[in-house]
């Protein structure tokens, strides 16, 4: 059964926060805990704090600004953390709601009723809650029959529950797929850690995934795929459910995000760009069979070196395009974005390649030919 991307779907929060105005609320903190701690400080036994700075933030890692669902928390240097308003339990909850919001989306652009649809898969790097899956209650608010679960593979999110979307078609177990991946990253991120404030931003990216002969647009075929993963601790966030029954109780910030990101940097691009090729390689392809690579959007230099190294020559940013700049590091929705922002310009018989990778380490390829 040959299996295609029909249509995606994105949701973004409305408010957006600049670097200059994360900067500014950071160094306001600094400026405070250094103030509080003077005497310490002098004394050495408190180390005083070190500016941010925007300058540094875009060169290192090419983001200039990220979407968030409370630009005011994230700014209040009494808070730095989003607001999140408690909901009861018949309300739908946060991370469900921007997940049916970029369903929606995906299904309207495919013509699809939601009758139509046989799963649904909810992936992304962390849940809001352990039970019910965040998916069962996006399938009960489309009205969708079938079944609905939870997964999560960090970065490779998106990419890995795609993938599973893909192989339940090939074995005929459905016909037509959607894959939420809802990224409510910022809420994860500790404001207050100069290394990391200004890695993540907020998004949900959804993509319906069918059997080819299901009616509608011709979509994306599905030509090749593979999942690799290999541990690390280089990213790692020990948030969990047994943070409440830890002796002593740890403190929330230290369970938060936390990277060692030239490791990160060294280590993953060598991996990635083995992989594509071993990938290509696979199908009877080489690099200059594709016309975009849509990758993962965590760091724009780790995204420059994977593209020059697999196509072997410079590249227009069309061939790599990025997203991180305006969305920031969006974990594992980063490839599906880039995709669904920059599909445009391809005839059929045009070949890309979508790409996620992340901690776990993890690692996953999509190539598509447009039909
Ligand atoms: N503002 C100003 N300077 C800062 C800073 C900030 N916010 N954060 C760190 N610095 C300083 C450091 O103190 C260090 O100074 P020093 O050289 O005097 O010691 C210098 O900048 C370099 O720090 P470093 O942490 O080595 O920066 P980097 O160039 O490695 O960039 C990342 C940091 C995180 C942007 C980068 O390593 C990265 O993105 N790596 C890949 C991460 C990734 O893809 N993760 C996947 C997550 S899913």
């Amino acid at each position: 059964m040959n299996v295609v991307i029909r249509s995606t779907g994105l949701w973004k929060p409305e408010e957006s926060v600049s670097n200059d105005e994360l900067v500014a609320c950071y160094n306001a903190y600094v400026e405070r805990f250094n103030d509080e701690n003077a005497t310490a400080i002098e004394r050495g036994t408190v180390e005083a704090l070190n500016p941010s700075s925007s300058a540094f933030i875009e060169k290192a890692s090419g983001i200039k600004s990220r979407y968030t669902i409370d630009k005011d928390g994230v700014l209040d240097v009494e808070r730095m953390r989003p607001r999140v308003a408690p909901r009861p339990d018949d309300e739908i909850s946060l991370m469900a709601e921007a997940g049916l919001a970029a369903a929606r989306q995906a299904l309207e652009t495919a013509g699809r009723d939601p009758k139509d649809i046989d799963a649904v898969i909810c992936s992304a790097t962390s849940m809001q809650r352990t039970y019910p899956c965040i998916a069962i209650e996006i399938q009960k608010a489309l009205g969708i029959e079938g079944f609905a679960y939870d997964m999560s593979v960090a970065c490779s999110s998106g990419t890995f529950g795609s993938i599973s979307a893909i192989n339940m078609i090939k074995t005929g177990m459905a016909k037509s797929v959607l894959v939420i991946t809802p990224e409510i990253t910022t809420p994860q991120l500790n404001f207050r850690d100069r290394d990391s404030h200004f890695i993540f931003g907020d998004v949900a990216i959804a993509a319906l995934i069918e059997a080819e002969d299901m009616p509608g647009d011709a979509g994306w075929a599905v030509r090749g795929t593979r999942m690799m993963t290999t541990y690390s601790n280089n990213i790692r966030s020990n948030f969990g459910f047994l943070n409440a029954s830890e002796e002593p109780a740890p403190a929330f910030e230290d369970r938060y995000f936390v990277q060692e990101g030239r490791k990160v940097f060294k280590e993953v691009c060598p991996m990635v760009i083995d992989l594509i090729n071993t990938e290509l390689g696979k199908l009877d392809w080489t690099s200059a069979d594709l016309k975009r690579m849509w990758l993962h959007q965590a760091n724009i230099n780790m995204n420059m070196m994977i593209a020059r190294k697999v196509y072997d020559r410079e590249f227009s940013s069309e061939e790599a395009p990025i997203v991180l700049d305006e969305y920031a590091n969006i974990a594992g929705a980063g490839s599906l974005v880039a995709f669904h922002l920059h599909h445009d310009g391809f005839e059929s018989g045009d070949k890309g390649l979508i790409c996620s990778f992340g901690a776990g380490y993890s690692a996953g390829t999509i190539f598509l030919e447009k039909r």
